[in-house]
Parts: structure tokens; C-alpha cells; sequence
């Protein structure tokens, strides 16, 4: 009997294969060409992806006979569910694999932001000893304001608070009491807004959220105000991210997410003080071999037919 297919659509860590095992026909492809993604999508039993290939209606429309879709991530965002569920495909992700890898990016920006270590780097590196020119702010005593006091946002907050800021949140699905255990006041987004020295945006990305730190918002924030995206391009909107920066609006930020990716020529990389990673949040070797491992344990009892538990 052939052995079902599995195909990998992007670089994953070498643990996934390991983890799936001798029983399937596992087959490569570059998930973000399109031609090629369709076409070999078309006999696979399952599709294992992170954030750049898009499984959306035509690409589920193109597979025969496929099962599983696995996101060796957290944000589904890039699966088009109802297609997927129509068309008789579970999809399964792995919410908490890199949940440590993407609060521990978040503070490093803040702190780059904060003391302009990429903006230093450069002109150091450049030949310049420009030490008055990036003379930077200290978090102590200092107000965070958290947008999504979710997994990521919780692990954000802990890892903040040694640092002595003080903490705001703002998600309209958290108790103030559950806030206040995490150590953050719950407060509306226009006075998080409002009182915030940095505003760290940790999301998923709906309808809801695309724009929320747009023009408006960003009209109500101080302008000493640092903003932090590692959650998903678009939350934070570029174009009027850009604008503040520009009108001393917005003092600088720290951006890791853009709304169109790959992404070579955001608005924002002309400004020194931001500083930019190219969706890194989730690439430490520890989250994606945990990635891989959940995800390939998940297609392995989806094919097999067993319940997936959540992970
Ligand atoms: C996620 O949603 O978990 C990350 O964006 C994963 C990734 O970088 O692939």
C-alpha cells in the first residue's frame, strides 16, 4: 500500500521528518511560489506550513485529497479555515511553541528601541563614534501598555516587570482581575494610548485588529511614545506608522511584521529610529523544533484517524 504524502512547503526544523517518522512519503516544495505550491498540492495527504505560504481557497481547491493542514506556528491567519473544514481538511496548528521565542523578541526590541541599538551599530560599524546621537531612554519606571494579554502578552509582561515599568493592558477578552494577576491594569485602548511609553501590539490577526494601531490611534499617543509589532503586519498600519515618525508624532519603533511579506521596502526602514527584524519572532532552533515536533506528531495521528488533542 503507497504511503500517504506529506508534503513540506517550507524550511522546517530537521526534528519535524524526524518526528514523522518511516511512515509517509514526504515530499518538498517552495510553499511560496504559488505555481509551484498548486501543483504540488494537488496529491498530498497532508500540507505542513509556517507563515509564508498561503493555504487559502484555491490552493485547497487544488488538493485531491487532502487531510491535514499543519501550521507549525500559532497564527492560522494564512489558512483559510472555512475552505479547509468544507473541503473535509482538519487543520491543526501549535499554539504555545513559540509563544517564549516571540515575548522574547518583543523585549529586545523595546530595549533596542530604547537605546538605539541597531541605529549605533550601523553608524559605528560605518565608521562613526556618534555617542551623543543616540543617548536613549531607560524602561525603569517607565509605562508599557500591552495590547493582547494573551499567552504572548502574559509572557511579555513577566519578562517586563524586573525592568520596574509599570504595566497597561488593553484586550476586550481578559477580566481586570486575571490582568492584575499578570501584573498589568486593564484599561481601555484610548487611555493605554493615552499614558503608554512603549505599546507592544500581541494580537492575532482578524478583521477586527488589521489597522488598530492606525492613523486614529495614533494620534492619541505621546509623542515620546516607542511601538513594538511582533505579532502580525498590519495590526500596527506602516503608512501611518510612518507619518507619525516623520511629523514627531511617534518617537520610534520596533517592527518584526509587515502587512505584506516577504517585505524589502516598508515606508518605516527609512527612519533611524526604527528597528526592524524580518519576522523573526518565531525562528530560535528551540520553537521551531518545537514547532515541528507538535505539528508532526499532530499529522501523524490525523492520518492515523485518532483524535488530535489540542497541543
Ligand atoms: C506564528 O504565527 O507562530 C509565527 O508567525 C510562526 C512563523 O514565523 O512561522
Amino acid at each position: 500500500m503507497p504511503k500517504p504524502v506529506v508534503l513540506i512547503a517550507e524550511e522546517l526544523s530537521p526534528a519535524t521528518v524526524d518526528a514523522l517518522g518511516p511512515d509517509f512519503d514526504v515530499r518538498y516544495c517552495d510553499g511560496a511560489d504559488r505555481a509551484q505550491l498548486l501543483s504540488a498540492i494537488t496529491d498530498v495527504d497532508a500540507i505542513l506550513v509556517r507563515s509564508a505560504t498561503q493555504v487559502d481557497a484555491e490552493a485547497v481547491a487544488a488538493a485531491t485529497r487532502l487531510r491535514v493542514i499543519a501550521r507549525a506556528g500559532v497564527g492560522l491567519d494564512n489558512v483559510d479555515i472555512p475552505a479547509a473544514t468544507k473541503a473535509g481538511a482538519m487543520v491543526v496548528n501549535a499554539p504555545t511553541s513559540n509563544i517564549t521565542s516571540a515575548a522574547e523578541l518583543t523585549v529586545a526590541l523595546i530595549l533596542a528601541s530604547a537605546r538605539n541599538v541597531a541605529s549605533a551599530n550601523a553608524a559605528l560599524k560605518g565608521g562613526k563614534w556618534a555617542r551623543s546621537k543616540y543617548t536613549g531612554i531607560e524602561l525603569d519606571g517607565k509605562t508599557v501598555g500591552i495590547v493582547g494579554l494573551g499567552r504572548i502578552g502574559a509572557l511579555v509582561a513577566a519578562r517586563l516587570l524586573p525592568f520596574g515599568v509599570k504595566l497597561l493592558a488593553f484586550d476586550p477578552y481578559v477580566q481586570a482581575g486575571k490582568a492584575a494577576q499578570i501584573g498589568a491594569q486593564l484599561v481601555t485602548l484610548d487611555e493605554l494610548l493615552a499614558a503608554s511609553d512603549f505599546i507592544t501590539v500581541h494580537m492575532p490577526k482578524t478583521p477586527e485588529t488589521i489597522g488598530l494601531i492606525g492613523e486614529e490611534a495614533l494620534r492619541k499617543v505621546k509623542p515620546t511614545v516607542r511601538i513594538v509589532n511582533v505579532a502580525r503586519g498590519g495590526l500596527v498600519d506602516e503608512a501611518a506608522l510612518a507619518a507619525a515618525i516623520k511629523e514627531g508624532r511617534v518617537a520610534g519603533a520596533g517592527i518584526d511584521v509587515y502587512a505584506k511579506e516577504p517585505c524589502t521596502d516598508s515606508p518605516l526602514f527609512e527612519f533611524d529610529s526604527v528597528v526592524v527584524t524580518p519576522h523573526l519572532g518565531a525562528s530560535t532552533e528551540e520553537a521551531q523544533e518545537k514547532a515541528g515536533i507538535a505539528v508532526a506528531r499532530s499529522v501523524r495521528q490525523a492520518l492515523a484517524g485518532e483524535l488530535v488533542p489540542d497541543a
